[in-house]
């Protein structure tokens, strides 16, 4: 919004502006009219000068004249009462969309858009398209919709300065996947993370690939058979005051997962799932999130990286004021053995825990089945801090786990005050394999496993995109 042209015109004297105003719009639809087939939009017009208070009339006319064309759903023949199948009819909005620059695609409140797996291809549309999305956009249930081996439902592709607001929900209705068991599907191949190929249920609810200058914000994602929300190959996101949500138990569904992904700022979002409330995977650098409520979930966590011993990097992510509640742990790095890489400069500061099983860890031996080969390979993690985390635990404050052949480095805790939440279990003591580092007090319960640092190298900051075993 430009505030001075906008403060300029509220001072002008109200007569003259509108006569300027209403010009300005003649002008501006005989322009559109000459450039465009389009027809100019009459209501708009209309409802602005009728019913506008001035500062609404700027607004509008802004507006209009930035956004472009509306594409609304329902005009393409979508019912949106959650039964008929509305995904030609948002294919067919989409393409229209697609034509223009800055347009905007509407789904409105009141309705409920039974949609089957779509992509909303980008390679070809106008930049800065809009998804206003107040409506609900329902997934398909049965397995027949979804055909065979998709891995997400809607995925937006290759689009550059997209943008998804509104109140909307979009529901995966995943409920009908999570309760299947794994042996009731068949394997699929795909680019996501291996762990979670193991069934054909759908990977991601929403999936972005290969866009950049994105942008989701106000929406709610709910009940993904996995994955809530997607990014995979991105540059530049901003996903800020949404909710995902899918109950606790509900498996595999990570909230946020970011993959070979960069200027990535995640703030004010509700994330409650039945795994990772935000995971970072391997090719992310340059992320920050704050401002974050995680639980119930699996927490906040970098990884898993490197599964069959592939080469992953991670560098640069911030976390702070984030607030996790039952979850299973807070704030974790977790890479497999055999892998090659490197995790450098991360940073988790201001961090509430309550309930938490163990709020700090670090696992260099993650594995998520009974037994895993051990390898002498393994990720290089340094340059992590640690500061000011409080709150209760459930089983243990810290858990620092190193490789013997790549130790954890520099690792900087100050201020930690981590209390037991009476829950009848044991609990364990702080633990600390190969893990360097120091403590700034106070850091309550006392830590006496991390080592000192005598090493002089550099572990400076590293270019993940550059990942270099
Ligand atoms: C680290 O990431 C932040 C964004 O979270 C960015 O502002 C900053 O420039 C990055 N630092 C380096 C050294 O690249
Ligand atoms: C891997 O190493 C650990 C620790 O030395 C040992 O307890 C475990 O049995 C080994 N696992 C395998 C599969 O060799
Ligand atoms: C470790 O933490 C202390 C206190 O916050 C800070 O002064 C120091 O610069 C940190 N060191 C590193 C390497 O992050």
């Amino acid at each position: 919004m430009n505030t001075d042209a906008h403060t300029l015109l509220l001072n002008m004297s109200g007569f003259s502006l509108i006569n300027i105003t209403f010009l300005i719009l003649i002008a501006a639809c005989l322009v559109w009219l000459s450039t465009n087939s389009a027809i100019c939009n009459a209501a708009t017009t209309e409802k602005y000068w009728k019913h506008g208070t001035r500062h609404h009339r700027v607004h509008v006319e802004k507006s209009k004249l930035k956004e472009g064309l509306k594409f609304n759903v329902l005009d393409y023949g979508a019912k949106g009462d959650g039964e008929s199948d509305d995904t030609k009819a948002f294919q067919a909005a989409w393409a229209n969309a697609c034509k223009v620059e800055a347009s905007l695609m509407i789904v409105p409140s009141g309705y409920k858009f039974l949609v089957g797996p779509t992509s909303f291809s980008g390679s070809n549309c106008g930049k800065n398209m809009v998804l206003q999305l107040d409506g609900t956009i329902l997934a398909p249930t049965s397995s027949k919709a979804w055909g065979g081996g998709v891995d997400q439902w809607l995925e937006f592709k290759d689009l550059v300065g997209f943008m998804v607001k509104g109140k909307g929900i979009l529901d995966g209705r995943g409920s009908v996947w999570w309760t299947k068991s794994t042996n009731d599907f068949k394997q699929v191949s795909s680019s996501m993370d291996t762990k979670k190929q193991s069934t054909c249920r759908p990977m991601a609810a929403v999936m972005f690939v290969g866009g950049s200058k994105l942008t989701v914000t106000g929406i709610t994602i709910q009940n993904s058979p996995q994955f809530h929300l997607t990014f995979d190959s991105c540059d530049g996101v901003l996903v800020h005051d949404i909710s995902i949500s899918s109950p606790g138990d509900s498996p595999n569904t990570d909230g946020i997962h970011l993959r070979s992904s960069k200027n990535v700022i995640i703030h004010h979002t509700n994330l409650a799932c039945g795994d990772d409330c935000i995971s970072i995977q391997t090719g992310c650098t340059d992320v920050l999130i704050h401002d974050v409520n995680c639980g119930p979930g699996h927490g906040i966590s970098i990884g898993s990286l490197g599964i069959d011993g592939i080469t992953a990097c991670v560098s640069n992510i911030t976390v702070r004021d984030v607030k996790l509640h039952d979850t299973m742990t807070g704030v974790r790095i977790k890479t497999w053995q055999g892998a090659k890489g490197v995790v450098r400069g991360v940073s988790f500061s201001n961090i509430q825990v309550s309930k938490v099983e163990v709020p700090i860890m670090i696992d260099q031996y993650y594995c998520d089945h009974s037994t895993c080969k051990n390898s002498s390979a393994a990720i290089s993690i340094a340059n992590v801090e640690y500061e000011n985390i409080r709150g209760t635990y459930t089983v243990q404050p810290l858990h620092l786990s190193c490789s013997d052949s790549k130790p954890c480095m520099n690792l900087n805790l100050s201020t930690i005050e981590l209390k037991p939440q009476p829950n009848g279990h044991q609990m364990s003591e702080p633990f600390c394999w190969q893990a360097f580092g120091r403590l700034n007090a106070p850091v309550i319960p006392e830590v006496d496993c991390l080592q000192e640092d005598q090493s002089s190298s550099n572990w400076g900051p590293h270019d993940a995109h550059k990942c270099a075993a």
